[in-house]
């Protein structure tokens, strides 16, 4: 397995271009099943997850050609209602194939994707929406079938806000037949992303972004043209790499209005934070302040940063709070964290961060999950001496050649190939 290494204690600056956002990019290439004929999505990101969801989009039929970070997709050949084990287990997303195959095959069967390193991830919802579009939902053998002679829209509402769910049932209402309302739906950008990409395919979509999404089903949805918008959480990554090595970095080509909630508990950090368009300039300087930070979904903090901000707050100086209300085992990197020297204490979903700048020190330490990888490179910056980061391959799975953006911006950073 490639590792990563990182020298401590270099200060970052210059500019960074920020990639196509893994969780718009999957959703979206997965509606070109919804289509007859060949649909082209442009700035989609060169990542594992990526490769996974094209790999399974051909399983079922479709046919694929990618140049660099365009790829074009033509589900006119889609004729595999299956989603086998072997890759859905390699990436839960895989269940986004779900919803487009029920409109548009009237069955699917999924394998169902199992949890991971960060909670059970359920897929009760999706499963619930879908019924009460008129599918039947059977679970047997580790799969979901889903049959249904047609789908009809209804009012569907969603215990939990969750977003691949409102997502799968988006892509599901769009071609029932009548009106379907999504309550309590999700509100990232990722959903306005999807919608928007569907919209132009002819699909009557509106309320997306707020919590109640109304969609009037048609008979056929038409191939389109379409680009990735900007990856918020790999934004947020390079803000608090500028933050942490008291650096001053252009990030480019991202979407400030994305990170709202993140811009303004950096602000609240003493980090400086210019925005100019769609180019966030972040200086690091003089004392990191603590901040407390609670998750939840769009538009409040993103839990996709909760590993990242931790880094900052363990080299901030105070006391600061952390609440993950997301994901019921978010907190693996602690673990890994401490071994760098923070002082981080886990009280059931709740981690207390005693800041200490320049209390983390270089160690070898274990990848876990997508997001928990990036806060060890974060931390890696800043620790006196070398940091080895094992099992990187987690880091790949939504991170575009992030080593190379941190060597460009004056990181002392490798990669060695297994
Ligand atoms: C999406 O996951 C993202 N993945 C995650 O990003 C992100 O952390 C998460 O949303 C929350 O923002 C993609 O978009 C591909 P959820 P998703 O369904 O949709 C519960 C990353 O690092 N729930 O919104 O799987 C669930 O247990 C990844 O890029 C149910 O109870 O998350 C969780 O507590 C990690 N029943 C909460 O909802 C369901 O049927 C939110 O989960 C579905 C979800």
């Amino acid at each position: 397995m490639d590792k990563i290494i990182v020298e401590g204690g270099r200060r970052l600056e210059g500019d960074v271009r920020i990639s196509g956002a893994k969780n718009a990019a999957l959703p979206i290439l997965t509606s070109a099943l919804l289509a007859d004929g060949q649909s082209t999505y442009t700035n989609v990101p060169d990542l594992r997850d990526i490769r996974s969801i094209k790999e399974l989009l051909k399983t079922l039929g479709a046919q694929i050609k990618c140049d660099g970070n365009t790829v074009k997709i033509d589900g006119s050949g889609l004729n595999n209602h299956e989603a086998p084990y072997d890759l859905v287990r390699k990436m839960r997303a895989s269940i986004l194939v779900l919803g487009p195959l029920v409109a548009r095959l009237k069955k699917a069967r999924v394998s169902l994707p199992g949890g991971c390193a960060i909670g059970a991830r359920p897929i009760n919802l999706h499963l619930k929406g879908l019924e009460q579009l008129g599918a039947k939902i059977t679970l047997e053998h580790g799969y979901v079938e889903a049959v249904a002679e047609k789908l009809i829209g209804n009012e569907i509402y969603c215990d939990v806000v969750t977003v691949t769910g409102t997502e799968n049932l988006m892509m599901a209402a769009v071609l029932a037949e009548g009106e379907t309302v999504i309550r309590n739906a999700a509100r990232e950008p990722e959903i306005v992303a999807l919608a928007d990409v569907l919209r132009d395919m002819g699909a009557k979509i509106q309320g997306d972004g707020t919590s109640i999404i109304t969609i009037e089903g048609v008979e056929k949805l038409n191939p389109v043209e379409a680009g990735i918008i900007p990856d918020r959480i790999e934004t947020g990554t390079f803000m608090v790499a500028a933050a942490l090595t008291k650096g001053d970095i252009n990030i480019l080509d991202c979407e400030p209005d994305h990170l709202g909630a993140t811009i303004n508990k950096m602000k609240l950090a003493g980090i400086d934070i210019r925005i100019s368009g769609k180019t966030i300039r972040v200086k690091g300087n003089g004392e990191i302040q603590s901040v407390d930070i609670k998750t939840q979904p769009y538009p409040g903090f993103p839990t996709d940063m909760q590993a990242q901000v931790m880094v900052l707050m363990s080299v901030a100086s105070g006391l600061s709070i952390i609440s993950e209300t997301i994901f019921e085992n978010r907190f693996i990197h602690v673990s890994e964290l401490k071994r760098l020297g923070a002082d981080i204490t886990v009280s059931g979903n709740s981690a207390m961060i005693k800041g200490n700048p320049g209390g983390l020190s270089g160690a070898p330490v274990m990848a876990t999950d997508l997001r928990a990888s990036a806060s060890l490179i974060l931390a890696g910056l800043v620790a006196k001496g070398q940091t080895t980061i094992d099992r990187v391959y987690h880091l790949d799975r939504g991170y575009d050649a992030i080593e190379k953006k941190f060597s460009a911006l004056g990181a002392a950073i490798k990669r060695i190939k297994a």
